[in-house]
This record gives structure tokens, sequence and C-alpha cells, in this order.
């Protein structure tokens, strides 16, 4: 999509798109001759403004032009970038190739006006590639966005702040979109490198045989019913101070999750294509963060395998040793996120020793069931970061809700055998799963664990995504990093 910004309508065919805030439509007051149909228009559509609502309206003169009256809620910068999104979800594939969205006379400033733009833009992602036979009408027409009205520095701000994190959002959804034939372990590591290329990230990637002389017994149990080899990856953002120790995301990666020999039901295993939504999100904002050049240190650490029941796979009872020689007695195969982030944690802190750690993952079904597709959880050991956090998600729109961590939900991970089982009864299966985490974080180090089961995906569209993957956690991250490291 191409993003313009401009002080007024431009000549030319495109579609007039024309917010009310409410009953306050200053660009639709100033239509001349054709604002009394156009009002007309409203009133038999029972418009009364609500934010999303559309009326569709073809003006007698101009050619026809498509004119769009988009309800918003008040004049937020959450309203602005609802207005682009839900303009583009109408206009994609309309036939139109031209939106000019006019915000004149709302009091945008340059930020609220480049976040028209970032709406426009998010929704605008879509993933073709394996539809071979679309038929023209089905296709994509909408190719450019001019935003009207937004004042001096929209743009500025835009491509300062906001396409950078739409290009990470769109790898995140593309990681998470591609099926598990295409994206595994070792496709993953490639679709990232080619994708950062010139960004200025620095990448690593150990392989199965660094990562079993480091003893990451817990992840390369997950990974050895698999025919596709283990990776870590390592991408790393020297943004900030010389020396400063990096704050830390980690990602589940499972790129691939069957549950192994505790294998799931048929009924709907194919969206465990999406279990390396943390590993996809902390891939996105890292990319997010190095393009426009946050003044940060981060690392970002990815664990990917695949789940796979096989000759070869770990038995349940199977007692694994965890890289911080703590062992596990895996009960479960299917409670495989936290042996694949134990061990990536550890790693992290042996390597950089970080004082903030956050982890994302798609960890458990009991999420979903707790939130819904809401709110993300947050698990954590530390108020002022969990405060942060939140402050994030409320200002990204990648919401959280904090979740409970405590000794007694500890203890229902002990193993009669080892240090801990990977699962704990059928209630509070969330927090238990956080709960044996935070047996691999060391003293000192704020951390939070983020299960995004029910947000990495979604069945349904929304103002800044489509059905399909939502890039989840990536705008949530970047708001973290500008607010703290750089605020
Ligand atoms: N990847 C799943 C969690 C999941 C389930 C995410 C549904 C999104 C939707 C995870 O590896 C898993 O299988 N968890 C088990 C844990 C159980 C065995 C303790 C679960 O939630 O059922
Ligand atoms: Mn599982
Ligand atoms: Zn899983």
């Amino acid at each position: 999509m191409q993003i313009r910004f401009a002080d007024s309508r431009p000549a030319g065919d495109f579609a007039l798109v024309l917010p009310s805030a409410g009953g306050n439509r200053p660009a639709v007051q100033g239509l001349g001759e054709a604002r009394d149909s156009v009002e007309a228009a409203l009133k038999r559509s029972r418009f009364e403004g609500e934010s999303g609502s559309v009326v569709e309206h073809f003006l007698a003169g101009d050619g026809g032009r498509r004119l769009l009256v988009i309800g918003i809620d008040g004049s937020a910068a959450d309203a602005a970038e609802k207005l682009g999104g839900n303009a583009v979800a109408r206009l994609l594939t309309s036939g139109e190739g031209h939106a000019v969205i006019d915000v004149s006379g709302l009091n945008h400033d340059a930020d609220a006006a480049a976040r028209v733009a970032f709406g426009a833009a998010l929704r605008s992602w879509r993933y073709d590639r394996y539809r071979t036979r679309l038929k023209d009408k089905q296709k994509p027409t909408l190719t450019s966005i001019t935003v009207v009205g937004g004042g001096k520095g929209a743009e500025k701000r835009y491509e300062d702040r906001y396409a950078p994190v739409v290009a990470g959002v769109s790898l995140t959804r593309e990681l998470v979109t591609e099926p598990a034939n295409i994206i595994y372990p070792e496709t993953f590591v490639d679709r990232v490198r080619e994708s950062i290329e010139g960004s200025g990230l620095e990448m690593q990637v150990l392989d199965q045989a660094e990562m079993a002389k480091l003893g990451m017994g817990a992840l390369l149990g997950v990974a050895q019913g698999s025919v596709r080899e283990p990776k870590l990856l390592v991408l790393k953002w020297n943004g900030g101070k010389a020396g400063e120790v990096p704050i830390a995301f980690i990602g589940k990666g499972v790129t691939f999750d069957t549950g192994g020999i505790s294998i799931k039901p048929a009924l709907g295993m194919e969206s465990m294509k999406w279990d390396m939504g943390g590993a996809g999100a902390v891939a996105g904002a890292m990319k997010a963060l190095a393009l426009r050049k946050a003044k940060a240190n981060v690392v970002g650490v990815c664990g990917l395998v695949e789940n796979m029941p096989d000759g070869n796979a770990q038995r349940p009872g199977d007692v694994v040793t965890t890289m911080s020689g703590q062992t596990v007695e895996v009960i479960n195969t299917d409670a495989e996120g936290r042996l694949v982030l134990s061990d990536a944690m550890t790693w992290t802190q042996k390597n950089f020793k970080p004082k903030v750690m956050i982890d994302l993952a798609t960890l458990t079904g009991a999420m979903v069931i707790s939130l819904g597709h809401e709110y993300a959880g947050i698990f954590s050991n530390d108020d002022k970061l969990a405060a942060d956090l939140i402050k994030a998600a409320d200002e990204s729109g990648d919401k959280l809700w904090r979740q409970p961590l405590a000794e007694a939900y500890d203890r229902m991970i002990d193993s009669p055998i080892a240090d801990m089982k990977n699962v704990g009864p059928r209630e509070a299966g969330s927090i238990t799963a956080a709960q044996f985490l935070k047996r691999f974080v060391d003293d000192g180090v704020a951390w939070a664990h983020l299960d995004i089961a029910g947000m990495a995906w979604s069945d349904k569209a929304s103002a800044t995504y489509d059905k399909g993957a939502t890039g989840y956690g990536v705008r949530l991250l970047d708001q973290f990093i500008a607010d703290t490291a750089e605020g």
C-alpha cells in the first residue's frame, strides 16, 4: 500500500472517505452541492456516527465518485487508526485503486493523521501466495491511500514511527500464516534472515549439536520425534548505550504441535501451525525496532522445534535434564512449550544477563478458556514490569490482563521422581504453566510471561486485521521499548 499525506484533496479519480465523529463531520459539511444528498443518505441509513459504521454513497456529479462516511469514536489516535482500517476493509477489493481519507477539521495532529495511515496499512495485509485461481473480482484493487488534513509532520511521523511497525507485524503474520510443511525451524530462520536483511539486526543461530553440548535436554526432548532439526534463533539490536545489558524477548516457536505421543484430537489440529506465534511476534518486534532504529539494546530469542509423535519421540514419564540443571518429569508431551522456553530462558540469562526478560507463547488452551480472544494473560514476578507492559498494551491495542502467581500453585508441579513435572492438575492450567517457567528465572531478573494462546490467530476480522494471523505482540513490545528503554 502506497501511503501519502496532503493538505488538500488531490485531482483525479479516487474514493473519498469522510469521518464522522458522532454528528461532527466537517468534511461532509464542506462538500458543497453534494452535501444535501449525502446528509439525506446518512439519514435514510439511520447513521449516527457509531464507531465503525459505514454509509456508502455515489455522487451524482464527479463521475459518480464513491463516497464513504465512517463513524469514529472521538478524535483519539486509536479512533484514527480504526478509521484507516475500516476504510481499507471496505475498499480493498472494491474496484477502487486510490482512497482519499479527509480528516480536515477534526483537529488531528501529526500523530493522529499518521495513525490513520497506520490502521490502513495494517488492514491491507493479505497473503495470497497459495490462491492460484482467484478471480479478478476477488483480487485487491486498492493500491494507494492519501490522508488529507493531518497537518505538518504527519508523513515523517508515519515513516519514523509506524511504517517500521507495519513491516514487523507483516513479518509476524506471514510466519504465522505459513503452514508447517513450509515453515519449520530451519525455514523459519531462513525466512527471518531474508526479511531482516539490511536492517542492522545481528543474527545468531544455534543448531542441534550446539544445543546438545549446552545441555538443553528439555528443548531437545520435544524436538526428538521430528525429522526437522530444532534451532535457537537469536536476533540482536544494539541501538542503545554501548555495553548496557539488553532487554530480552523470548518466543515459543513450536512450528507444529501435534501433542507428540500425548497426541491431540484431529478436530482443529491444523490450527497448531500457529503454535510459533510467540516466536513470530519476537521476530516481528525485533524487525520493527531495527527499522525504526530504536535507542535501546534488545535481544530476541526464538526456541524453534516441531512436536511430533514418532518411534524416537519422548514418552510420558521420561525425565529430562534442562540446561539449568533442573530435571523435569514429562507427564504430558503436549505441554511442550514450557519445555522449549525453559532452556531458551536459561541460555538467554547465561549469555546476556538481562535485567528484564519477557516471554511470549501460545502456551495453554486454558488461557483461551479464561480470557477468550480479547486479552492475553500476563504473569509477572515484578509489579513495575507488569504495569509498564499493561500500559503499553493499552496504548498499542494488544491488550493484557494480569493473572496470579503463588506458592500454592507452584506446589502443584512437584514431582515424585524429578525436580518438577511439566503439568499440574487440570485446574489453573495457565497458572501452573507460568509457575513452571518461573522456576527458570534467575534471582533479580524482572520477568513477565505473556500467554497469547487466544490472540495469535482470529476467526473474525477487526479494524486492523482480517481473519487469520493478527500479528499480536509486535505493537505491544515495540510500544514497551518506546515507553521504557527509550522514554
Ligand atoms: N500449543 C498448546 C496450547 C494451545 C491450545 C494454544 C489451543 C492455542 C490453542 C500447548 O502446547 C498445549 O498443548 N497445551 C496443553 C497443556 C496441557 C497438556 C497441560 C493444553 O493447553 O491443553
Ligand atoms: Mn502442546
Ligand atoms: Zn504448543
